[in-house]
């Protein structure tokens, strides 16, 4: 496995892989990011990854700088997972003197973590956008746990004409339910514990559309219920919108995706899941 920092030496290593897969992340890497990287090696064979924490997709008041880094422990998981190449550029390789562009993708970024993040998908977009461009991989890993940045990178792909098939993994959680995320390292056990409603509540929801629900404002208030009978949680939103471009449904006819956001203290978390009517 070469692990190499300059984009002009990944260029250079990049060239002997056939038609790579490439999964992007932010490193802390746990069973999430693994599953995506497994499923990579398995139909691309050859894989590359980067670990770059991105700072142009956190807020001035977010926690970039206490955002949680391990690079020796996240090699060894890509050593052991058989990873050909790691790309950990530092800010400045990614963002030299001058740096200018932003892409936006438009109405798919602007509600949900868009609403409430300003700034972030941009900030997602641009970094996707020139990894992709950089690594030049057959196909890109993402995790349906961000289920809107899934939205956004497709909308950039296919409007940009990137050649680069887009794959979406199922989120991985732990044995009590919790979607793992490397921001549960900010959790105490009580707030790991509490966090564990979040997909009991989107899963109760799940429940009602399989027993004929369909009123999405009813199903949103389920979820609601859930949430607002564990104290200590706070809701940023709660959404039952179309999983392709995240705009709210009244109805819920074929697919609709439930997802939401709530601070456990000080800790945001995501969760969603597909509501499919039987
Ligand atoms: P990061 O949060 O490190 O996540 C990297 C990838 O792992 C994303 O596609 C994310 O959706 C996926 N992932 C996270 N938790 C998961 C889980 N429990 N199950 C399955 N997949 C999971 O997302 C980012 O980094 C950044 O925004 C990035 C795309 C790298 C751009 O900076």
């Amino acid at each position: 496995m070469q692990v190499l920092p300059t984009i002009a030496e990944i260029r250079e290593a990049r060239k002997s892989l056939d038609q790579p897969g490439f999964v992007p992340t932010m490193g802390f890497l746990h069973d999430g990011h693994l599953s995506l990287i497994r499923r990579a090696i398995e139909e691309c064979g050859d894989v590359v990854v980067s670990i770059f924490v991105n700072p142009t997709q956190f807020g001035p008041a977010e926690d970039f700088s206490r955002y949680p880094r391990d690079m020796e422990r996240d090699l060894a998981f890509l050593r052991e997972a058989g990873v050909a190449l790691v790309f950990t550029p530092n800010p400045d390789e990614m963002y030299p003197p001058g740096f200018a562009t932003a892409i936006d993708v438009g109405p798919v970024a602007q509600p949900l973590e868009g609403a409430v993040r300003p700034g972030h998908f941009s900030g997602v977009a641009t970094v996707v956008c020139k990894l992709l461009n950089i690594v030049q991989p057959a196909r890109a890993y993402f995790g349906q746990k961000d289920i809107q940045q899934c939205a956004v990178i497709r909308r950039l792909v296919a409007d940009l004409n990137m050649p680069v098939e887009i794959v979406v993994g199922g989120t991985v959680r732990n044995t009590e339910g919790l979607a793992l995320s490397s921001r549960n390292a900010y959790l105490s056990e009580t707030e790991q514990a509490q966090a564990t409603v979040l997909h009991r509540a989107l899963q109760a929801a799940r429940t009602q559309v399989e027993l004929g629900e369909r009123n999405a404002h009813v199903l949103k208030a389920v979820i609601g219920d859930m949430l607002t009978g564990e104290p200590g949680l706070s809701v940023d939103y709660i959404s039952v919108a179309d999983p392709d471009d995240l705009r709210e449904l009244e109805w819920i006819r074929d697919r609709a995706v439930a997802s939401l956001a709530v601070r456990v203290g000080k800790t945001r978390l995501l969760d969603n899941v597909f509501l499919t009517p039987g």
